[in-house]
C-alpha cells in the first residue's frame, strides 16, 4: 500500500527535502580573518541538523579572485584558499553524510574567471587551442553589437583585448568572461568537472544563470525598439535544451542527484520544457517572477518601483503551482544571496510585527507545494541592514552601479536610498550566532558589517533559550511539514484571490485537507468561507496565541498571523 502511494506521488528525496542555503563567506569564521570558512560550517553542522533541514546548498567555494564573491571561478576543482582546503571540504562532506544531510554545490559555468587557465590561454593568440572556449569578436569586424553587462561600469558586455585585437563577451563583470557552450570540447570539460564533484559524493548542483548558456553566436543587432529588456536576448538561446539534455544523458542520469537551475528570463509558459520528467533535463528551477514583482524591468532591474500587492503575490504563486500540478516540480524561495532579506521585503521588520512576519513567511514556504529553500539566518528572522553610506558596501553590483551613476551625473542619492532596501549586501551580513561584538561570527573585524540587531534578540543563542522564538517556531513548522505528506504533495487551492490582507489556501490529498491562513497585513482582518460552515477544524500551529475561529466559516486574523488548520 505504502509502495503504491509512493509511485503515484512520484516521491523523491529532493521533493521532500528542505534546503538550507549557506553563503560561506558570512556563516562562521574559524581562522580569524573575518571571512567565513569551511571549518566554520563543520563547527555548525549539529546546529544545522537541529533545524530539521535536509539539504545544504553552498554558494561557490572554488578557487576565485573574488571579483563577484566566488561567482568568478579560476579553478573548478580546488577550494578557495580563504575558505580552507580540499581536506576541509572532504571532512565537511563526511560530517554531513554522518548526519544524514545532503550537499548541493553551485555550478557556475555560464562564465569563468578571467584568471582561469582556459581564459589565460584563450587570450594569448587567435590560434590557441582554448580560443574557442570563449566568445571572441575580431576587431576587424567593427565594434560588436551592443550587449548589456550586469556589473560593468560602462554597462558594456564586450571588452576589447589588445593582445589579439578582439573583444570578448562578459555578461557579468569584466573578470567573468562567458564560456562558449557551442564548443563541444568545452562542454566535455564541464561534464568532467561535474563528475569530479559527484564522484566525491556531492548530491547535486544549483546551476548559476543556466538559462544564459546558449547564445546566438552571430550576435545580431538588438532591435530598434529595444527598451533595455536585455534578458530575452540572453536567455533561452537556440541550443539551450540540447545542452541540458546532453548534460543529463552524459552526467546527471548517472547519479542520484538533484538539480535546480537559476533561470532568469524563463517565462511560465516555457517552464515545463526544463523540468518535465519526460524530457530529462533538470529537476527544478528558480523563476524570477516574484523577485521582479517590486522591481523595474530591463537595465534598471535592481531599482524598486511602487509597493507590491498581495493579490499579485498570490497570483504568481498560484500560477506557478498550476504549471507543476501534474508534471515537474517547483522551488519556493523568498530571498537568497542576490535579494534582500525576506522579512524586510515581504513581511514587516518593525519591532511590533517582526516576530509574526518572520514566522508567517516560514509557514508560507513550508505549506506550499514545491521544495522550500531557506537562506541562512532566515530561521532566526535576520533583517536588512540598510547601510547608510556607499563605503559600507562590498558588492560589485552596488559599487559599480554607483560608479556608473556618478560618471553619468545621475542621482546618486536616490540610488543610495534604493540600495538600503534593494542591495544584495542586505542578505550577506554575517550570521548572528550571539550578541557578542561580531555576533559570534568571527573574533576579527568581519569582511562586511554585522547587523546591530544581533544585540536585540536576533541571534541563535538568545532564540535557542526561548521556546517562543522565531527559531523554535521554524523547527516546529519544519516538523509539521515533514509529518504531513499532504503539505508536500497535496493539491493547492487558492481561496479569496481578491483579498489584499490574507493569503488563504488549502492543501489536500485523498481525504486529508488543511487550511492555511496567512496575514500579510498590519491590521486585523476577518475572513469568511461559505464552504466551511459545517466543517470541523483543528488548529495545528499558529504563530500567535489566539485561536481566532469565530464560527465554522469565519476567522479573525491578527496582523501577520499564520495558522494551519486540519479540516474534517
Ligand atoms: C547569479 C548569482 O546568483 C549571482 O550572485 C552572480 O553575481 C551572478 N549569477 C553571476 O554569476
Amino acid at each position: 500500500m505504502q509502495k503504491e502511494k509512493h509511485l503515484e506521488l512520484n516521491r523523491q528525496w529532493w521533493k521532500e527535502g528542505i534546503v538550507y542555503q549557506i553563503y560561506p563567506r558570512s556563516f562562521q569564521d574559524t581562522s580569524g580573518n573575518g571571512i567565513g570558512d569551511l571549518r566554520g560550517i563543520i563547527k555548525r553542522l549539529d546546529y544545522i541538523k537541529s533545524l530539521g533541514v535536509d539539504i545544504i546548498w553552498l554558494n561557490p567555494v572554488y578557487e576565485s579572485p573574488n571579483d563577484d564573491n566566488g561567482y568568478d571561478i579560476s579553478d573548478y576543482r580546488s577550494i578557495m584558499k580563504e575558505f580552507g582546503t580540499m581536506a576541509d571540504f572532504d571532512e565537511l562532506l563526511a560530517g554531513m553524510k554522518e548526519r544524514g544531510l545532503r550537499l548541493v554545490m553551485d555550478l557556475v559555468v555560464n562564465h569563468s574567471s578571467d584568471e582561469h587557465r582556459w581564459f589565460q590561454e584563450s587570450r594569448k593568440s587567435r590560434a590557441n587551442p582554448y580560443r574557442d572556449y570563449y566568445h571572441w569578436w575580431p576587431a576587424e569586424k567593427g565594434i560588436p553589437p551592443k550587449r548589456w553587462s550586469f556589473f560593468d561600469v560602462e554597462s558594456n558586455a564586450w571588452k576589447y583585448d589588445q593582445q589579439t585585437d578582439a573583444y570578448y563577451l562578459h555578461c557579468f563583470s569584466v573578470k567573468q568572461p562567458d564560456l562558449k557552450w557551442e564548443n563541444p570540447k568545452l562542454r566535455e570539460e564541464i561534464y568532467d568537472l561535474m563528475r569530479f564533484w559527484f564522484d566525491k559524493g556531492v548530491d547535486g548542483f544549483r546551476m548559476d544563470v543556466i538559462s544564459f548558456i546558449s547564445k546566438d553566436t552571430d550576435f545580431p543587432k538588438l532591435p530598434e525598439k529595444y527598451n533595455g529588456e536585455f534578458i530575452p536576448f540572453y536567455a533561452n538561446g537556440p541550443k539551450l535544451h540540447d545542452y541540458l539534455l546532453e548534460m543529463n544523458q552524459k552526467v546527471l542520469s548517472q547519479y542520484d542527484v538533484m538539480t535546480v537551475g537559476e533561470a532568469p528570463g524563463v517565462h511560465i509558459d516555457e517552464a515545463l520544457q526544463f523540468v518535465n520528467e519526460d524530457r530529462n533535463e533538470l529537476n527544478m528551477f528558480f523563476h524570477f517572477d516574484l523577485m521582479s514583482l517590486d522591481r523595474e524591468t530591463g537595465e534598471t532591474f535592481m531599482m524598486q518601483k511602487e509597493p507590491w500587492k498581495l493579490t499579485e503575490f498570490k497570483k504568481i504563486h498560484s500560477d506557478w503551482d498550476g504549471v507543476f500540478a501534474n508534471k515537474g516540480w517547483g522551488s519556493m524561495y523568498l530571498n537568497n544571496h542576490d535579494f534582500p532579506r525576506s522579512v524586510s521585503r515581504w513581511g514587516n521588520d518593525s519591532k511590533t510585527h517582526w516576530y509574526n512576519s518572520a514566522t508567517m513567511l516560514q509557514t508560507f514556504l513550508l505549506t506550499m507545494r514545491g521544495t522550500p529553500y531557506f537562506y541562512y539566518g532566515e530561521e532566526i528572522g535576520m533583517t536588512n541592514i540598510k547601510f547608510e553610506t556607499l563605503s559600507d558596501y562590498r558588492d560589485i553590483n552596488t559599487i559599480n552601479r554607483a560608479e556608473t551613476i556618478r560618471q553619468q551625473g545621475g542621482n546618486l542619492e536616490a540610488f543610495i536610498e534604493n540600495e538600503k532596501d534593494a542591495s544584495r549586501d542586505n542578505a550577506r551580513t554575517p550570521m548572528q550566532w550571539d550578541s557578542s561584538e561580531n555576533a559570534g561570527f568571527s573574533v576579527e573585524n568581519p569582511w562586511i558589517s554585522v547587523n546591530g540587531n544581533c544585540r536585540e534578540g536576533i541571534n541563535v543563542a538568545a532564540q535557542e533559550a526561548d521556546t517562543h522564538s522565531v527559531l523554535n517556531y521554524f523547527r516546529k513548522m519544519v516538523q509539521l511539514r515533514k509529518s504531513h505528506l499532504t503539505l508536500i504533495y497535496g493539491e493547492y487551492q487558492l481561496l479569496l484571490p481578491e483579498n489584499e490582507q490574507v493569503y488563504a489556501y488549502t492543501r489536500s490529498l485523498e481525504k486529508e485537507c488543511y487550511l492555511i491562513l496567512l496575514s500579510f497585513s498590519e491590521d486585523r482582518a476577518t475572513v469568511h468561507f461559505d464552504e466551511m460552515s459545517g466543517t470541523q477544524a483543528k488548529l495545528l500551529i499558529s504563530n500567535d496565541d489566539a485561536n481566532t475561529r469565530v464560527d465554522n466559516g469565519t476567522f479573525e486574523v491578527r496582523p501577520y498571523q499564520a495558522m494551519v488548520y486540519k479540516l474534517f
